[in-house]
């Protein structure tokens, strides 16, 4: 048996898989990824644009980016890994997908699907681009439109922010606790299109392992989690996907 089929029978046998995503999963949409040759951290800082600091010194520098950055995702579509993925989470109750991605492509996907959104077991590690959030109260709404003024929060006023973790800043409780939790129990790791370098996002698979569990990678590239990975597939994760999600 080949890689690709080893893995198709581990999913279809495992009981709780924890799916972990990172931004090469939408590297086929034509969404950049962070640390690739022309990533988005080669082109910027992460503290000129990515951090509370840059946001209190120049906030409109910093919407001019994530505008541009949502501009962009917008005219993008979910490939055929989104949408194997979306499959998976939707045939089945044991499976919990953690991405640290912000654009929004596996919900479209889960949509595409016939999904409703939210949906309890997609949960979102580091926010998403398409929420508008006050930066002082609790206020948040979804928001795909342009954003061609400063926004503000409609209840005490205080400038409104995109609804993504920056550096420096706490990970939403409920989506990291759910992770963790579901690491736990799970049978497998699939850990797809990311650099597994940004904790705590990383350590989730570790989890897996650590609790007995298997781990299976889908990257173009090594990983610090490859020497844990019973599986490393080494490929673009829109053609391998479809070939080991067979639900
Ligand atoms: P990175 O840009 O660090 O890593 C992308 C990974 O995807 C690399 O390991 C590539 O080899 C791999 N890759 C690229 N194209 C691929 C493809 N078609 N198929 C499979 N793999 C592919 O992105 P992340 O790991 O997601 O955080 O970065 C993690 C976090 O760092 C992000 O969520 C972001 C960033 O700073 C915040 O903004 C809080």
């Amino acid at each position: 048996m080949d890689e690709v089929q080893e893995l198709r029978e581990a999913i279809r046998r495992a009981r709780g898989i924890v799916v972990l995503t990172g931004a090469g999963v939408s590297a086929e949409s034509g969404v950049p990824t962070f640390r690739d040759g022309d990533g988005l951290w080669k082109q910027r800082r992460v503290e000129e644009v990515a951090t509370p600091g840059a946001f209190r010194e120049d906030p409109r520098m910093v919407w001019e980016w994530y505008d541009m950055r949502r501009r962009a995702i917008l005219q993008c579509a979910p490939n055929p890994g989104h949408h194997a993925l979306a499959r998976l989470l939707m045939a089945r109750e044991d499976v919990t997908l953690v991405t640290q991605n912000v654009d929004g492509l596996h919900d479209r996907a889960v949509m595409e699907a016939g999904g409703t959104l939210p949906h309890p077991r997609l949960l979102h590690l580091h926010g998403t681009l398409f929420v508008v959030r006050c930066s002082v109260c609790r206020w948040e709404e979804p928001n795909s439109e342009p954003i061609e003024d400063l926004p503000r929060c409609p209840r005490c006023d205080a400038l409104a922010r995109p609804g993504v973790v920056w550096f420096g800043e706490m990970l939403p409780e409920h989506a990291l606790e759910a992770a963790f939790d579901a690491a736990r129990v799970a049978d497998l790791a699939l850990v797809v299109g990311t650099s597994a370098v940004v904790h705590p996002a990383a350590s989730i698979p570790r989890v897996v392992v650590e609790s007995g569990g298997q781990l299976a990678e889908v990257n173009l590239d090594p990983t610090p989690l490859t020497p844990l990975a019973r599986w490393s597939l080494r490929g673009a994760s829109g053609e391998i996907l479809p070939q080991v999600i067979v639900e």
